[in-house]
């Protein structure tokens, strides 16, 4: 990098943004990375880093005489030709993106120019052409983010590909993004802007679909006596089928997944295409998040006046996200039913008190379980997998434990104490009574 090389903007410095701003700054670029929101601006700039990311922490500050944060459009105008657009696109209440945001930004950006808009921002397909057809002039690049919190610097910094589109005009824009994610090494795609969005929401809906299928074969594993964990490893060896996305749980949640597909059904939907197998993978999605409540009805009976324990709330391990978290909606099915609910999530904690007011939060796991009637592990957090089980079970009213991830080895676990139902897990011969630990005698030996 020379000194006078433009900088890299970045608009939006939320996970996509923040990560590709530290990551891009690493690389040696000097980098402006604007924020609408002050408080966020003002705490960067002190080095608080406001999301919990392995690895970004320490990667902002390794990198803070690179960076940036502001608030000002114009000190990105200023100092950088190629400006990554990573603001919010959620949805609205039709489904659809809502490019709010995004319209934001283009408004910002000055008639003349050679500024290139490089959208990361998922959005969807023919976004980038109304854009274009807005701005005439406007060099216009579609550079699709692919990351996963919780590993999304790795992510960044390793990627499996870069997908980069553009239009007849703007291969010169192109050819300096491209430029930029060379030393990353991932294989480059160079295609059209609406094929690179196109890109972005088919890998997240196949991705979707995958969790699905695998949740229905769960459920219907449940019904002939089989264990889905199995069933997964043995699909998951056919190189044309893998394992990743094999696990059944409670349904996927997040910031992407839900939205995502959401908001490609509601883009086939406005062209007069039904698109039926997404529309079957978001039900699933849906179902499978409730599925608990009947798991805990099986052995519990009703659930008024039950106390039930989450272990973790973020949506995901390795993250303190809670969009779409699958804990949202199953602590406000069991509340329904009249459940107590308490929690404990390692770092999510905070977040979550804001959007679970009327959930009780416990500082760790074993202060959640106290006098429980069900503990329901909802995000595979590795303390988990630590814990004294056996511990817990003694200080629970009826140690039931539903694992909402598989993520547990039964067989320790019923040893210590536990009835353990998993998702789409044989149950162990002649019913899944409680064993030493058990102290109530509400529990019933339903097969699965
Ligand atoms: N989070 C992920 O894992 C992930 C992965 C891939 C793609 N994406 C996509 O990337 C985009 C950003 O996602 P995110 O999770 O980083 O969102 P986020 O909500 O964490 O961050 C968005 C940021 O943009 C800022 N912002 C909003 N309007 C602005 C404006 N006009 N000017 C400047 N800043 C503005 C917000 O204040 C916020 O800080 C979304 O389209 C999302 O779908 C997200």
């Amino acid at each position: 990098m020379t000194a006078d090389s433009p900088a890299v903007g970045v608009i939006g410095v939320g996970w996509v943004g923040l990560v590709t701003a530290a990551c891009f700054a690493d690389l040696g670029h000097e980098v402006v990375a604007v924020d609408v929101d002050v408080a966020k601006v003002e705490g960067l700039n002190r080095g608080e880093v406001p999301i919990h990311e392995p690895g970004l922490a320490e990667l902002v500050s390794r990198n803070a005489g690179r960076l940036t944060f502001t608030t000002e459009m114009g000190d990105a105008l200023e100092r950088a030709r190629l400006l990554f657009c990573c603001v919010d696109t959620p949805p609205t209440y039709s489904g659809d993106a809502d490019l709010s945001r995004v319209r934001a930004v283009v408004d910002r950006l000055p008639e003349r120019g050679d500024h290139v808009l490089v959208m990361k921002s998922t959005v969807p397909a023919g976004t980038g052409d109304t854009i274009r057809r807005q701005r005439d002039g406007l060099a216009y690049v579609s550079c699709p983010e692919f990351l996963k919190e919780g590993s999304a610097v790795e992510d960044f910094l390793h990627p499996d590909r870069v997908v980069i589109g553009a239009d007849a005009g703007d291969e010169d824009a192109a050819g300096a993004v491209a430029d930029l994610y060379a030393p990353l090494g991932g294989e480059i795609v160079r295609t059209d802007v609406a094929s690179a969005e196109m890109v972005k929401l088919a890998s997240n809906a196949f991705l979707a679909t995958k969790i699905s299928f695998i949740n229905e074969i769960a459920n219907v594993c449940e019904e002939v006596g089989a264990d889905v964990t199995e069933v997964a490893r043995g699909m998951g060896l056919d190189r044309r089928i893998g394992h990743h996305f094999l696990r059944a749980g409670i349904g996927y949640g997040g910031s992407c997944f839900p939205k995502d597909t959401t908001a490609l059904k509601q883009l086939a939907g406005n062209t007069g295409y039904h698109f039926q197998l997404l529309t079957a993978v978001i039900e699933v999605n849906e179902l499978q998040k409730r599925r608990v409540v009947g798991k805990l009805e099986k052995h519990l009976g009703a659930l008024e006046g039950r106390r039930v324990a989450l272990l973790g709330l973020a949506f995901k391990p390795d993250t303190d996200d809670m969009r779409e978290a699958s804990s949202l909606v199953l602590a406000a099915r069991l509340q329904g039913a009249g459940a107590e609910v308490v929690a404990y999530d390692p770092v999510a904690q905070e977040r979550a008190s804001e959007l679970l007011p009327s959930v009780e939060m416990r500082d760790s796991a074993a202060a959640a379980v106290e006098a429980a009637d069900a503990v329901v592990l909802v995000t595979e957090w590795p303390e988990f997998g630590e814990l004294d089980w056996a511990a817990l079970a003694s200080r629970m009213a009826t140690p039931l434990l539903v694992d909402g991830r598989n993520f547990l080895d039964p067989d320790p676990i019923r040893k210590a104490g536990f009835t353990y139902e998993g998702i789409g897990r044989r149950q162990v011969e002649g019913g899944d009574a409680a064993g030493g630990g058990a102290r109530s005698a509400d529990v019933t030996d339903a097969p699965a």
